[in-house]
């Protein structure tokens, strides 16, 4: 099918189309820059920004928004109810960071934005979650507007009506996450209701959801009415994901898994960005569980893992990683 809305909007027209998952305290500064080191192609998200908290909070709430030049091209998601607070904030981004997108989240399941109709919330009402796509579109200073969504609250097919008109509201692109409101992640994403949603739907369609491989990503941007991929928690300790799957889509040589020194040497590299921008205790706290899986898969995880939580400073928690890539076995990654 002809996809519609391909016109002047470069981000989403490249190919490969392979993007970072939004992930709240995942995809945080520190760890856009680290990727946008290890991979010039992939397009990163922000975490999600409340467009409420853009106008009232202030430098924090901005905080989390603004990113480095060096990180283009970047898409900075927000999500909110209060359609005055979505055209405000989508302004005020598009004057002060002029990302090259800006994505609305219409799949977030936590009960509290979703009661008030925010997140997921917003699938309940297609023709409110069109306006809001419409106000964006008219307050973006010509930036192109974006959606994330589910398949649906309780039917799989809602994603169809509500992406269609979404689209028809001015978005340009649309990433769909595979899986129902309610359905946690251990639920496997359904990638056959993702194609047949990215059929029937005339702008550029990212698929979304158990993508933990090279092979994963090949196969899920090989189905019909898919343009690219977007990949969540198997990029979580995992930067090196992002870039070989590009090179796979690109039909390149696929780099082979890093070893056991290369994927301490990047850990230690997010760590240090990570206390730069956030102070050391907080840099260090958050750090571990995305540590947790920069060295998984080795006879010796386990026991530094148990010595990683045991510490609160960046040195101590250094040393630690820097042993455990001296020491033990160099088995290769399990993707
Ligand atoms: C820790 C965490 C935080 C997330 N935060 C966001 C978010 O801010 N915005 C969003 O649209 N989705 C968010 N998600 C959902 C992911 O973007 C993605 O849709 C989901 O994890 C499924 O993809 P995956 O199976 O590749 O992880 C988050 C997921 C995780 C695990």
């Amino acid at each position: 099918m002809q996809k519609l809305n391909g016109k002047n909007n470069p981000w989403f027209e490249r190919r490969p189309l392979v993007a970072l998952a939004p992930m709240e305290a995942i995809t945080d500064n520190a760890y856009r820059t680290l990727v946008r080191r290890i991979s010039s192609n992939v397009i990163l998200y922000t975490e999600f920004v409340p467009c409420k908290g853009l106008l009232r909070a202030g430098d924090r709430v901005w905080k989390i928004a603004e990113f480095d030049d060096s990180q283009r091209p970047i898409i900075v998601q927000v999500y909110d109810n209060d359609l005055e607070a979505i055209r405000d904030a989508t302004s005020q981004v598009a004057k002060k960071l002029r990302p090259e997108g800006i994505d609305l989240n219409m799949g977030c399941p936590v009960r509290k934005v979703v009661a008030r109709g925010a997140g997921c919330g917003m699938m309940a009402d297609p023709d409110n979650a069109a306006d809001a796509i419409k106000i964006m579109v008219d307050s973006s200073d010509g930036i192109p507007v974006s959606a994330k969504m589910r398949l649906g609250i309780t039917n799989k097919n809602e994603v169809i009506e509500v992406a269609q008109k979404v689209v028809e509201a001015g978005a340009v692109q649309v990433s769909i996450h595979g899986r129902l409101k309610a359905e946690r992640p251990r639920i496997r994403a359904d990638w056959d209701a993702i194609s047949a949603a990215g059929s029937a739907i005339t702008a550029t369609v990212m698929g979304n959801g158990d993508i933990w491989s090279v092979e994963d990503a090949n196969e899920m941007a090989a189905m019909e009415g898919i343009d690219g991929v977007m990949i969540g928690r198997g990029a979580i300790g995992n930067p090196w994901l992002l870039h070989r799957t590009c090179q796979a889509l690109a039909g390149e040589t696929v780099d082979p898994p890093p070893d056991k020194k290369e994927r301490i040497r990047i850990a230690l590299e997010h760590l240090e960005l990570n206390v730069i921008d956030k102070g050391e205790r907080r840099g260090v706290l958050e750090m571990r569980k995305v540590i947790r899986n920069y060295i998984k898969g080795y006879h010796d995880s386990r026991r530094t893992w148990m010595k990683i939580i045991t510490v609160v400073t960046h040195s101590e928690t250094a040393n630690i990683l820097e042993d455990f890539a001296e020491n033990g076995d160099d088995m290769p990654l399990h993707e």
